[in-house]
């Protein structure tokens, strides 16, 4: 299948998932397994979650790829934390260009972070890292926008 394809179908996908897939955490992980297994570029995909005490930091939830180091990012901090006070998608061709970025590995060269709303309230975001540069165009973030506002109601 070309790429195109392959982006078109995770909707539907993620959908079922959704909808077969009743504990939340496994939900999430079910569903970054789903988009790290299809989509070649995507060499990390993982959640961060709004402190549900309110703090204004993120923690890491269920991910595929390496381990990371940022567990907790304050908000503010890296592509990451900034996303979580703009409430609006960060598509980065060239990590190396970014002065607020903190690095995952080496290896990364551009990343997507898709903020979970509900409602006016930020709950969780979808973060992508890529190993290729400018990875994800346009397309990219329309499905994965489209993914992000599915995902809501288990932020509740
Ligand atoms: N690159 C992100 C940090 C998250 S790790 O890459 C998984 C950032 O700059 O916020």
């Amino acid at each position: 299948m070309h790429t195109h394809n392959i982006l078109e179908a995770l909707p539907q996908k993620a959908k079922h998932i959704i909808e077969t897939t009743p504990d939340p955490q496994d939900c999430l992980q079910k569903i970054a397994r789903l988009l790290a297994t299809e989509v070649e570029v995507y060499d990390w995909v993982g959640f961060y979650i709004a402190d549900p005490g309110g703090k204004p930091e993120l923690h890491l939830g269920p991910y595929v790829g390496a381990s990371t180091e940022h567990t907790v990012i304050p908000f503010g901090k890296g592509i990451c934390g900034q996303v979580a006070e703009s409430h609006q998608t960060f598509v980065v061709d060239d990590v190396e260009a970014e002065e607020n970025y903190l690095s995952c590995n080496i290896h990364v060269k551009s990343e997507i972070v898709v903020p979970i709303m509900r409602g006016q309230e930020f709950v969780a975001q979808l973060d992508i890292d890529s190993n290729t540069r400018a990875a994800m165009d346009e397309r990219h973030r329309a499905v994965l926008e489209q993914i992000c506002t599915l995902l809501k109601p288990l932020f509740s």
